[in-house]
């Protein structure tokens, strides 16, 4: 795993590195510079000193008068030498180095015992006056100075990359300081990460990870009620069983056992139409990741929704119809969709007994639209807004034993899954009730 740490690492202190060897090379090169300019003056001055001895003693006749030089000069001075105009010698302050006899004022760079040397030459009254520095003499100078630059450079690396870890690891302690914060709390908490004294980099992080918890706290808080609600409902029906199966035990003759028979059998029924209400409720939690999206016609959903409630239409009388305005498809997953559907129509069929009953598919400004219209009593307006709650069930519903009030929550559910939404009507003419699912605009759907 990258660690910021080392990244930051690497590259200050590589950044840093290679400006050390750039300073360094600078720092060698304007030092030898600067040593040219100030040594090529000096070696001009010292050469005309010397021209100049020899002019004010003329009848000077050479070294005999110049001491000698008894100890080994260092390597590293400046040597002089003096000639004739004909090029004899009359005066040399190293022996070990005798420098050419060159006619020619200003520098040289001469080759001498294998070394490279720097001369100046001045002619003067019939005298030649050389003063003379080894090159390496001045690179070993500038190396120096070089060399104690880059010392120095080295140690401020150091030194920055010992403060750089430094505050990396106070400015990432609260970060360790929330992760053993999580680590330790119960599986169950999801109270909020402590912001404290997060560096504000940290933030957005904690922040993200806080609103996750608290989606979770909903999520959690959500299925544990459903749970208890499911329970509960399961309840009443199970206890209804109960009570038929102690009447059929009871029946004294065959009639009688055979009408408890019947009871019992539709109580079975009012059974699993709850049990698979409440697994449909289970399947249409929004993870969205379960769903199967394709394709799916809206016009051919009815027709199928339609056929499967033919009998039951026809056992209440109702005249069941599919009416396609316009062709809509909708991207959705048809599974959830037949099962928004058939909540839908089980709901008129239910609720509007004799009268007919509709499933539209239209347009509707580039909305996808399904709409299911009967002429039952409909919703009264106060109860609009709660018939979408979970075992919520309405005055129209409360006469009917068979309902579970899941039916408009699996349709909201189901609906929010495909970015679509409910809304109740009216029947044209104010009767009954039209319930229609919109879809997103088909531009909309494409970019998804
Ligand atoms: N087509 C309809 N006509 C009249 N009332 C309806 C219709 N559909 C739903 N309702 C009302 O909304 C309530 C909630 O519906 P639903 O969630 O399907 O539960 P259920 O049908 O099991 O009662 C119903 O109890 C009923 O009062
Ligand atoms: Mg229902």
């Amino acid at each position: 795993m990258r660690s910021l740490e080392r990244d930051l690492l690497k590259w200050i202190v590589g950044a840093l590195a290679v400006g050390t060897v750039l300073v360094t090379v600078a720092a060698y090169w304007v030092t030898l510079e600067e040593m040219h300019e100030v040594f090529n003056a000096e070696l001009k001055t010292i050469a005309e000193g010397v021209a100049r001895m020899h002019h004010a003693n003329q009848d000077w006749t050479a070294s005999a008068d110049i001491p000698a030089r008894t100890d080994i000069p260092d390597n590293s001075e400046i040597v002089t030498q003096s000639w004739t105009a004909a090029g004899k010698r009359l005066y040399i302050s190293d022996p070990r180095v005798s420098l050419p006899f060159l006619s020619i004022e200003g520098q040289s760079q001469p080759l001498v015992g294998g070394e490279r040397w720097i001369v100046h030459t001045v002619l003067r009254h019939g005298y030649v006056a050389q003063a003379a520095q080894r090159q390496s003499q001045r690179q070993q100078m500038a190396g120096e100075s070089a060399a104690q630059i880059s010392s120095m450079m080295v140690g401020l690396v150091a030194a920055v990359g010992a403060l750089l870890v430094f505050s990396l690891r106070r400015g990432l302690a609260p970060l360790d300081g929330a992760a053993r914060d999580i680590a330790t709390r119960s599986a169950r908490s999801l109270a909020p990460i402590p912001m404290g004294a997060a560096p504000q980099e940290l933030k957005p992080v904690i922040e993200s990870t806080n609103e996750l918890l608290r989606r979770l706290g909903e999520s959690f808080l959500a299925q544990r009620r459903f749970l208890a609600d499911a329970a509960h409902e399961l309840r009443t029906p199970i206890t209804a069983l109960r009570l038929q199966l102690q009447m059929l035990k009871r029946s004294p003759d065959e009639t009688s056992k055979q009408v408890s028979l019947e009871e019992l059998e539709s109580g079975i029924d009012r059974s699993q139409h709850l049990v698979e209400q409440l697994l449909q409720v289970a399947r249409s939690e929004p993870d969205v990741e379960n769903m199967r999206v394709a394709a799916v016609d809206l016009a051919a959903l009815a027709r199928s929704v339609a056929g499967r409630f033919a009998i039951k239409a026809d056992a209440r009388r109702v005249d069941l119809g599919v009416h396609v305005i316009d062709e809509a498809v909708v991207d959705g997953d048809v599974q959830q969709l037949t099962v928004l559907l058939n909540n839908l129509v089980d709901n008129a069929l239910r609720y509007a007994p004799g009268g007919p009953v509709t499933i539209e598919v239209l347009m509707d400004l580039a909305h996808p639209v399904i709409r299911v219209s009967d002429d039952g009593p409909g919703i009264p307006e106060p109860e609009r807004t709660r018939v979408f709650d979970r075992f919520f069930r309405g005055t129209s519903g409360s006469q009917d034993p068979e309902g579970s009030g899941l039916g408009l929550s699996i349709v909201r559910a189901i609906a929010e899954k495909h970015d679509a939404k409910v809304e109740l009507g009216y029947k044209e003419g104010g009767r009954g009730l039209s319930v229609s699912v919109v879809f997103q605009a088909a531009q909309t759907r494409m970019r998804n």
